[in-house]
C-alpha cells in the first residue's frame, strides 16, 4: 500500500525524504510527492510512475527546508495522476497531509464539505480528510483540530501532516495502518515502516492505534485521542541495512531466493540449536499450553495463506489437533465458531495486513490466545499476539514473497514438533530423525539453486504460451498454488494452481499441445506417487508439455515428461520447502524472458494494509 515518510531534520530534510520513499517504494509506486514548509506558504512537488519521475522533477525545481512529509501511492480512490497524487492540500494551502490507508465516512464527510462551499481537486478520500482537518483546525489550536478531525474520521489511517502556521512541526497520527516515530543524528522522523529510515536512526517509537505525534525539533509528544499525554516508549532499532541493496544479484527477488538457505540456516540455528538430539527450546507455550490447545485456525493472505495451507498439513500428520485455514479477508466476515481451547495462528510477512490484523482481533475478543509467525519484530501483528515466531527472514524488498514464505513453511515445522513432542505425540527418535531431515534442508536448496542456468532455459522454452497449469498433491498441492501465484505475479502468464486429483473435474479441457503443465512429482511415502505419476500421464495423453519437478534418480517420467528438474530426496512433508525455490526460479526466469518488471510488478503492492 501506500508508503509515507516525514521529517523534522537539523539540515535540509528533501533527499532524506526522497531517500526514504525510495526505500518504501515496495509498498506503492504509482505516483509520488513531497511537501515542505516554505516562505510564504506550503510547496509541493507530484509526478506521476516511478520515484525516479519525482526525483527528476527535484533537480528541475528543487524544494528545500528541515521540516516535510512524502508519500509513494498506491491508488485506491481515483487513478493514478497527478492531482491524486499525495501530499494532498486544504483550500488556503496551508495544511498538507499523506496518508496510507482508507477514510470509509469519506462521502459523508465529503457531502457536508461540499454543503460549505469546498471545492475538490481530486477524487481521493484524503483530500476529504485534509479538508475536515482544516475545518476542524479553525479558529483554534491545530492539535485540538486534528484529534477532532480524527475523532469523526471510520477507517484506517497512517497520517503525515505539516502546516504553515507552525512550520518546524510535524504531526502524525494512527490508526489500523503502521507508523514510527525516530530517531538518530540528523533529526526525528515518521515513517510507515523502520527500512525507510534506517541509516539515519537508532531509536523508534512504535505508535498504537488511536494515538497522535506532535514533533518539533528535538521533542515528541504523543497523544491519545481524548487529549491525554503518552508515554514515550523508545526502542533500539536492531535491523541490518544489507538488505537496502541487491548485492550483486539483477533483482531483489533473485537476491532473495538465494537467501533461503541462510535463512533456513538461521531457523534452524535458533530453534534447533543442538542439531538433531536437541531439546527444543520451547515458544514461550509451556506444555501445559500445548496440551490445552484444542483446535488451531491459521488465519492469512497471499502467499502466507498457502504457508497455513501447508501448516494444517503438517500439524495434522504429526499431532491430533484438527486444524482449520481460512483467508483473512474471509474469516473476518463470515461467522466462524470459535470454541473455546482454540489456538489462532496467524501468517504474515509484514505484520500489517488489514485482513489478518482484523481476524485476530476478532479471535482475541473471543478469548483466543494468538500465536503470530512473522518477519517483522514490532509490527502491528506481533504487537497483539501472546506467542510469537519470528520468521528472521530479513527484510523482503522484492514484491512476490520468496524466502519470508519458506521461512513461514520452517516455522510451521519448528512449531509441528514442538507441539508433538509437548503433547507426548511422538516419540522421541521419530523427533530426532524429523529434525536431522530439516536440517539437511538448506542444502537440498542450495542444491536446487545451482540449477538456475537449467530453470532458465526451460523457463525460456514457455514463458511465451498465455496460461500455465500447475499440479501437486498433499504437501506439494500449496506449493501448486504459490507456484503459479508467483508466476502470475511477476511474469503476468495466467497460471493457474491445482490439485492434481482434481484436474479431471475442469481444468484437464485447458489441456492442448500449447500449454505448460508444471507437475510436482517429487517423492512421497505412500500411494500418492503414484496417483501424481497417472495424472502426468492424462496430461501426456493430451499432448500437453510436462515440466516436472522429480526426485533425482527418478524414471517414470523418462519420455514422460517434455522437461525435469531433478530435487534432492527429502522427506515428502519437507520437501515443499525445496520443490518451491525450482518454482520460484522457474518464475523468475519466465518473467525476465517477458521482460516485466520483476522487483516491482505491476498493481501489486508488498504490505496490504487496507481490506
Ligand atoms: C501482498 C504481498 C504478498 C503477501 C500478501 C500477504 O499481496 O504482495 O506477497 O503474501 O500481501 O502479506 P503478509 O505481509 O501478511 O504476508
Amino acid at each position: 500500500m501506500c508508503g509515507i515518510v516525514g521529517m523534522v531534520g537539523r539540515e535540509d530534510a528533501v533527499s532524506y525524504l526522497i531517500e526514504g520513499l525510495k526505500r518504501l517504494e515496495y509498498r506503492g509506486y504509482d505516483s509520488a510527492g513531497i511537501a515542505v514548509p516554505a516562505p510564504g506558504g506550503l510547496k509541493t512537488l507530484k509526478s506521476v510512475g516511478r520515484l525516479s519521475a519525482l526525483e527528476a522533477r527535484q533537480t528541475l525545481s528543487p524544494l528545500s527546508g528541515p521540516v516535510g512529509i512524502g508519500h509513494t501511492r498506491w491508488a485506491t480512490h481515483g487513478e493514478p495522476s497527478e492531482r491524486n497524487s499525495h501530499p494532498h492540500l486544504n483550500q488556503k494551502q496551508t495544511i498538507a497531509v499523506v496518508h496510507n490507508g482508507i477514510i470509509e465516512n469519506y462521502l459523508e464527510l465529503k457531502q457536508s464539505l461540499l454543503e460549505d462551499g469546498v471545492e475538490f481537486l481530486s477524487d481521493t478520500d484524503t483530500e476529504v480528510l485534509t479538508h475536515h482537518i482544516s475545518r476542524c483546525a479553525e479558529g483554534r489550536p491545530f492539535l485540538d483540530g486534528f484529534r477532532q478531525a480524527l475523532g469523526d474520521a471510520r477507517g484506517a489511517y497512517a497520517l503525515g501532516v505539516i502546516h504553515a502556521d507552525e512550520p518546524g512541526v510535524l504531526y502524525a497520527a494512527r490508526l489500523g495502518s503502521p507508523l514510527i516515530v525516530a530517531r538518530g543524528p540528523k533529526g526525528l522522523f515518521i515513517a510507515s515502516d523502520v527500512p525507510a529510515v534506517l541509516p539515519h536512526v537508532t531509536e523508534a517509537i512504535y505508535l498504537n492505534d488511536g494515538e497522535l505525534a506532535r514533533i518539533s525539533d528535538n521533542r515528541v509528544e504523543i497523544y491519545g485521542l481524548d487529549g491525554s499525554t503518552r508515554p514515550l516508549v523508545w526502542k533500539t532499532i536492531d535491523l541490518d541495512d544489507t538488505a537496502a541493496d541487491a548485492g550483486g544479484f539483477e533483482t531483489f527477488m533473485l537476491k532473495e531466493i538465494h537467501e533461503q538457505t541462510r535463512v533456513l540456516r538461521g531457523l534452524l540455528s535458533e530453534y534447533v540449536p543442538g542439531g538433531a538430539g536437541t531439546v527444543l527450546p520451547d515458544l514461550h507455550l509451556d506444555a501445559e499450553g500445548f496440551a490445552g490447545i484444542r483446535r488451531i485456525m491459521i488465519v492469512s493472505c497471499g502467499t502466507a495463506y498457502y504457508a497455513a495451507m501447508y501448516g494444517r498439513l503438517l500439524i495434522e500428520k504429526y499431532t491430533s489437533i484438527p486444524v482449520e485455514t481460512d483467508l483473512g479477508s474471509e474469516f473476518r466476515y463470515r461467522d466462524p465458531k470459535i470454541l473455546p481451547g482454540t489456538l489462532v495462528i496467524a501468517v504474515s510477512q509484514s505484520g500489517e495486513t488489514a485482513d489478518t490484523l482484523a481476524s485476530i482481533k476478532m479471535a482475541k475478543a473471543a478469548g483466543c490466545r494468538v500465536l503470530s509467525i512473522c518477519n517483522v519484530a514490532g509490527s502491528s501483528l506481533v504487537r497483539e499476539s501472546d506467542h510469537l515466531i519470528y520468521t528472521r527472514a530479513g527484510p523482503e524488498i522484492g514484491v512476490a514473497s520468496t524466502k519470508a514464505f519458506t521461512a513461514q513453511l520452517m516455522a510451521f515445522a519448528i512449531f509441528t514438533l514442538h507441539a508433538a513432542r509437548a503433547r507426548n505425540e511422538m516419540p522421541a527418535e521419530e523427533l530426532k530423525s524429523l529434525l536431522q531431515d530439516l536440517l539437511n534442508l538448506p542444502n537440498a536448496i542450495h542444491y536446487v539453486l545451482g540449477q538456475r542456468n537449467e530453470i532458465e532455459s526451460i523457463a525460456g522454452k514457455h514463458h511465451e504460451g498465455p496460461s500455465a497449469l500447475y499440479l501437486g498433491r498433499r504437501f506439494n498441492y500449496p506449493i501448486a498454488l504459490e507456484g503459479a501465484l508467483k508466476n502470475k505475479e511477476i511474469s503476468y502468464q495466467h497460471a493457474e494452481g491445482y490439485a492434481a486429483g482434481e484436474m479431471k473435474h475442469g481444468p484437464i479441457a485447458l489441456i492442448n499441445e500449447y500449454l505448460p503443465v508444471i507437475c510436482i512429482c517429487t517423492d512421497t511415502e505412500d500411494e500418492v506417487a503414484e496417483k501424481m505419476i497417472s495424472n502426468v500421464k492424462e496430461v501426456q495423453a493430451r499432448s500437453g508439455r510436462i515440466i516436472a519437478i522429480a526426485t533425482e534418480g527418478e524414471t517414470r517420467l523418462d519420455g514422460v515428461a517434455e522437461d525435469i528438474i531433478f530435487v534432492p530426496r527429502c522427506r515428502e512433508p519437507f520437501s515443499p520447502m525445496v520443490n518451491v525455490v525450482a518454482l520460484q526460479l522457474l518464475a523468475y526466469y519466465a518473467a525476465k524472458a517477458r521482460g516485466t518488471d520483476i522487483d516491482k510488478p505491476r498493481n501489486l503492492a508488498k504490505s496490504v494494509t487496507v481490506e
